[in-house]
């Protein structure tokens, strides 16, 4: 296909293809691969190798096409604990964008900070998951992906966001005041671990951390009540040893000096082959 055989109803990629055709020819246009996600005003693409030299091309022919501010070229999630997105700009100049979703704005720089597509439906969960009037402590809270949604639509008395990492802080900050939350939610920097919280004083601990935010359990145990209150952790799972998390959990739950009421373990999303990304609604007492 060429430039001048295109339709207006032509999908984006097929849009994109023809355009990349013309100045690297078919055959390497050929190898585009079809998929795009959308975030907020920019757009993420997978460029094999081969279409390095054309990323540009590429990238400014979906940003006319998608009519978005960002195209970024998406290589593999760093490992470690910030989990960097291994995202690149191939097109416009935006620093950040704005991800709307259920009447919730996320600033954010994709670039540096992930923005999971495959977490939505717990954002929603989150936005109904609290009692009013609960104090809630989001303990990996990143820029607020899970604390705001809860603060917004549950009414609770108080949510306490630690993120460690001052880049996540920051657009936390921002993102609480975009919202006007500043009267519910208050951010603080550092570690959830060093972090002065008062022991004893939560209804509700959220625990957003990949791979897993299990070894953090202990954590969560000492800032709920003496009687008791909800843990939301996440954690990576094999689909072939299921039973394992529900050990693990239980154990860590018995060494923290608790009781453990109820489990309940939802898939969130796959994360690669044969592994899920779980969340276990856990109830602890005592
Ligand atoms: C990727 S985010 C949360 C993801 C989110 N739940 C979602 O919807 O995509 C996890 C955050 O936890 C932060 N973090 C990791 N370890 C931490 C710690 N020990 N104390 C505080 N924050 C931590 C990371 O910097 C990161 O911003």
């Amino acid at each position: 296909m060429t430039g001048s055989s295109l339709r207006r109803q032509d999908s984006p990629y097929l849009r994109v293809r023809s355009a990349l055709a013309e100045q690297a020819g078919e055959s390497l246009a050929r190898e585009l691969p079809r998929g795009y996600h959308r975030i907020g005003q920019a757009a993420l693409v997978r460029i094999p190798e081969r279409l390095l030299p054309w990323e540009r091309v590429i990238g400014e022919s979906y940003r006319k096409v998608l009519g978005v501010d960002l195209v970024l070229r998406q290589d593999r999630i760093q490992k470690g604990a910030s989990r960097a997105p291994g995202v690149f700009v191939i097109a416009g100049t935006r620093p950040s964008i704005d991800v709307t979703d259920g009447g919730i704005v996320w600033r954010t720089d994709p670039t540096r900070l992930m923005f999971s597509k495959g977490n939505m439906e717990e954002r929603h969960r989150m936005a109904r998951i609290a009692q009013p009037g609960e104090v809630v402590a989001d303990l990996f809270a990143g820029i607020g992906y899970f604390a705001l949604p809860l603060a917004r639509y549950c009414h609770p008395r108080a949510v306490v966001a630690v993120e460690k990492n001052p880049v996540a802080f920051a657009f936390l900050e921002e993102n609480i005041r975009l919202n006007r939350l500043e009267n519910c939610v208050s951010a603080r920097l550092g570690d959830n671990r060093a972090i002065d919280l008062p022991r004893g004083s939560f209804d509700r601990v959220l625990m957003g951390y990949l791979p897993s935010a299990l070894p953090f359990l202990d954590r969560a145990a000492e800032l709920l009540h003496p009687g008791g209150g909800w843990v939301h952790l996440h954690t990576v799972v094999s689909t072939r040893c299921g039973d394992r998390l529900v050990r693990s959990i239980t154990e860590r739950v018995q060494r923290a000096g608790r009781g453990l009421q109820a489990m309940r373990i939802r898939r969130v999303k796959s994360y690669g082959p044969s592994r899920d990304h779980v969340v276990a609604d856990l109830l602890l007492v005592g």
